[in-house]
């Protein structure tokens, strides 16, 4: 049975940003783009960099430590020194509430 894990309200992301959220064991990116909303693991799989701080041009993020970057929606690379795909969670809103299932 999937576990429900509300992370934020919907306006606590603008659109075209991210924010950072910590809930249990995870560290999480939160993006809202043109109103929907997708989550990834905040912490750069190529390193120290925090995905949420990274700038966003549509739906590619770029860490801001070594200038990799990632397709928001799917967690797949898009530019290097980024070798492993970003784990992304599939995330839904319930009224204002911003939640995964996991
Ligand atoms: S830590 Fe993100 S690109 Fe290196």
């Amino acid at each position: 049975m999937p576990q429900r894990i509300d992370l934020c309200k919907t306006s606590d992301v603008d659109e075209g940003t991210a924010i950072k959220v910590e809930t249990g064991d995870l560290v999480l990116a939160v993006f809202n783009l043109n109103g929907a909303f997708y989550t990834m693991d905040d912490l750069c799989s190529h390193g120290p960099g925090s995905l949420s701080e990274g700038p966003i041009c549509d739906d590619v993020v770029e860490c801001d430590f070594h200038n990799g970057s990632f397709n928001i929606k799917t967690g797949e690379v898009v530019d290097p020194p980024c070798m492993i795909p970003q784990k992304t969670y599939p995330t839904k809103v319930d009224g204002d509430t911003v939640y995964i299932e996991v």
